[in-house]
């Protein structure tokens, strides 16, 4: 939908080299996204909340080659300062694949330095932080050589579609609070290709919310998020599930738009154990929560029957668990954790996080 052959640098009059910096977060997902077509087109709407200190850092150094366009991106990547082959292909491949909607990039040496705010394998998911970051220097670069995208909902609009072009989730990150990705005639203007924000349409309270992220394990995943998502084609849940979350999506959006919190939670964690629910009943079952995942949730659980506090569980494609609650209790939800919780997480880590203001250029 981007596709735009005129974004091509014309040789007799360069640009100088320069450099742009992104500091982007993670998000957390209330609806999921699991099921997806075509080229990163989702299955189903869902709803994320923005995070703050989840984040990636990525700067991107630009200056002109004087080559025809045609060859191959130029491209040299350091992670956390290391030349890292691994990032660097993937990265390379994905600005590849952006050959029609940016021909310019084949024109310059580009050099990305990225890093996260979260340990390195700390199993603390990063390609919605990185993919967001990366695809707002992208944005940021082309008004920079072409000055097309001098308006700012536009511009996010499409640093969000090149988001999910690299990562569909971190078409979400784009936005402060909270981000809605897939069409639903429940909010006008959204759509599969990118995400929209939906801070306005919250209630406060859940601006204010915190998201501790429990450590389970950092070891890496036994089925990826993308055999995952393709593991959905068969699954014979699939269609029922994809109702299912477009109702859900409409009960959450009234609850968030009231402040209901108890909807909310409920929605929240019903929602995440429907996402693992997927994963057993597909016909390659397969397993990413761990006994010490099933611990923290009972324990939340007992632990909102004893005290009617509005503390809720979710979970990524993986077993790290997020507790989910209003600023308001935090001083006596992160005393739970200590207590309680910390026991079941690798070496006692808890990565602490709240919803933020999204994405700065730094
Ligand atoms: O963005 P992907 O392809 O890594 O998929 C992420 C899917 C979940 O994190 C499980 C859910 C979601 O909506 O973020």
């Amino acid at each position: 939908m981007y596709e735009n052959p005129r974004l091509i640098l014309d040789s007799s009059n360069p640009p100088e080299p320069g450099a742009i910096t992104w500091r982007s977060p993670s998000n957390i997902a209330i609806i999921k996204y699991w099921g997806k077509h075509g080229v990163q087109l989702p299955r189903n709407p869902s709803l994320s909340l923005t995070l703050a200190a989840s984040c990636t850092d990525t700067r991107l150094e630009y200056a002109f080659r004087d080559e025809a366009h045609g060859g191959p991106v130029d491209l040299d990547l350091y992670f956390h300062q290391q030349a890292n082959e691994a990032f660097r292909a993937k990265t390379l491949a994905y600005l590849e694949s952006l050959a029609a909607v940016y021909p310019f990039l084949k024109q310059l040496k580009l050099t990305v330095h990225t890093g996260n705010s979260f340990p390195h394998s700390a199993g603390i998911a990063s390609s919605a932080s990185a993919m967001s970051a990366l695809a707002l220097c992208l944005c940021s670069l082309e008004d920079k050589l072409f000055g097309t995208l001098q308006d700012t909902a536009e511009f996010d609009r499409k640093a969000s579609y090149l988001a999910r072009l690299g990562s569909g989730s971190a078409c979400r990150s784009i936005f402060p609070y909270a981000a809605l990705w897939g069409e639903t005639a429940l909010v006008p203007g959204s759509s599969n290709e990118f995400a929209v924000p939906v801070g306005d349409l919250i209630h406060e309270q859940f601006r204010d919310f915190h998201d501790d992220i429990l450590i389970v394990s950092t070891e890496e995943k036994a089925v990826s998020s993308r055999a995952g998502h393709a593991l959905m084609d068969d699954n014979p849940f699939a269609e029922p599930r994809y109702a299912q979350a477009r109702q859900r999506l409409d009960a959450l959006l009234s609850a968030m738009r009231t402040g209901d919190l108890e909807t909310f939670g409920k929605i929240v964690e019903d929602e995440a154990l429907t996402l693992h629910a997927l994963m057993m009943s597909g016909n390659s079952s397969y397993l990413l929560i761990k006994p010490d995942s099933l611990a923290i949730i009972e324990k939340v659980r007992e632990y909102r029957a004893a005290t009617g506090q509005p503390v809720y569980f979710t979970l990524d494609a993986g077993p790290n668990v997020h507790l989910l609650y209003p600023g308001n209790i935090v001083h006596e939800v992160r005393k739970f954790i200590e207590d309680e919780l910390a026991e079941h997480c690798e070496n006692g880590y808890v990565q602490q996080d709240w919803v933020g203001e999204g994405p700065e250029e730094l």
